[in-house]
């Protein structure tokens, strides 16, 4: 049972069309990731939903109640921005207990929940401190604080995390995961990086050009892209014509496509009878250590493969012939729309 329910988005600016008829259903306690490239209308759709913006056309359910009748300040929504957002001038504990003050919360139950929330986001013993004195990770600690404390029925979290570095990110992307699972919130979470939504994500909604691309989970999305867009977006995808390398011809395919860690050395194993092999002249060969990259340009084309665990002593001068192998099940078909095309080829 849909908890949110978006049917037929249509957002307009002018000539511009943001969102072209988003439709999609969010689970009580689910944790949804919108995944598009920038100006895909992401962000449009999160305003759609917190009330910020009005959507051109369409209609959005929260709970079993319309949304678009209710006044923004009453939808009872959270929301966490890209740049925190916070109030210089307050504490931690006075931002975070500005939503509960608003809302004439007693002031005994504030304390208790900001306590709580502040130990929830693990910034207890700056509570006292002032946004300026805090790290950018701790200040958007108190971004998700502020938004969670006030108890909203739905959590937005517009790309909480680019502002951060590296490691910052994938820290605090594991506790807005755990965060969100603790207390049992319905999330949307919006990024553009591909792969912070396979690693936070229940399920992923890819988006382009205002359009859905495919809905699905993180094992989904990775493992049958359901266009060519997504399979390009998500991960890195060796796109191959249909007549390229002997492939299987098959009615109605555009492109086969193949994942670089879906190749492998062929002197290296023994093909099984399903495999294919295609020979080429290496580029350029890295050593990782846990793995190795190659890209190989074979027939005018251009392929990149990724060998996990190599044998140390791996090491492969450019300009050598290799050749590479791949099981025709981890071949992906795609028409000339770009959509996948489903095929059982004979092996
Ligand atoms: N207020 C506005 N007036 C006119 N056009 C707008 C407005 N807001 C957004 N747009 C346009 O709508 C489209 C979607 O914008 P949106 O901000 O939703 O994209 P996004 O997916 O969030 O991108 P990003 O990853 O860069 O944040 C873009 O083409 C943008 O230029
Ligand atoms: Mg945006």
């Amino acid at each position: 049972m849909a908890y949110l329910q978006v049917d037929g988005a249509i957002k307009r600016y002018g000539a511009t069309t943001a969102l072209n008829g988003v439709s999609f259903a969010v689970g009580k306690g689910e944790f949804f990731t919108l995944l598009g490239p920038s100006g895909c209308g992401k962000t449009t759709l999160l305003r759609s939903i917190a009330g910020f913006s009005q959507l051109s056309e369409g209609r959005i359910d929260l709970d079993g109640v319309d949304l678009l009748s209710v006044p923004p300040h009453k939808r009872d929504i959270g929301m966490v921005f890209q740049d925190y957002a916070i109030f210089p001038h307050l504490t931690v504990a006075e931002n975070i207990a500005f939503g509960l003050k608003a809302r004439k919360v007693p002031a005994s139950a504030i304390r208790e929940r900001v306590t709580e929330a502040l130990a929830t986001v693990r910034l207890t013993a700056l509570a006292e401190r002032l946004p300026a004195a805090l790290s950018g990770g701790q200040q958007q600690r108190i971004g998700i604080a502020r938004a969670m404390v006030v108890k909203p029925r739905l959590l937005l979290m517009d790309e909480p995390l680019s502002n951060l570095d590296a490691k910052l990110r994938l820290d605090l992307r594991d506790e807005i995961r755990a965060i969100q699972r603790t207390i049992g919130i319905a999330a949307i979470y919006v990024t553009h990086d591909q792969e912070e939504a396979l690693a936070i994500s229940d399920r992923i909604c890819v988006m382009d050009g205002g359009k859905v691309e495919q809905i699905g989970t993180p094992q989904q999305i990775y493992g049958q892209p359901a266009t060519r867009f997504v399979a390009s977006f998500v991960g890195t995808m060796n796109l191959l014509p249909p007549s390229a390398f002997g492939l299987p011809s098959s009615a109605g395919v555009a492109h086969w496509a193949v994942r670089p860690e879906r190749l492998r050395l062929a002197e290296a194993d023994a093909p099984p009878q399903s495999a294919f092999s295609l020979t080429g002249s290496v580029e350029h060969f890295t050593y990782l250590g846990r793995e190795a990259h190659l890209t190989v340009s074979a027939q005018g084309q251009r392929l990149v493969a990724q060998i996990a665990a190599p044998p140390p002593d791996l090491s492969i001068e450019a300009g050598r012939e290799i050749r590479l192998a791949l099981d025709l099940r981890d071949l992906h078909g795609f028409d000339a729309e770009g959509r996948r095309v489903t095929v059982a080829p004979a092996t």
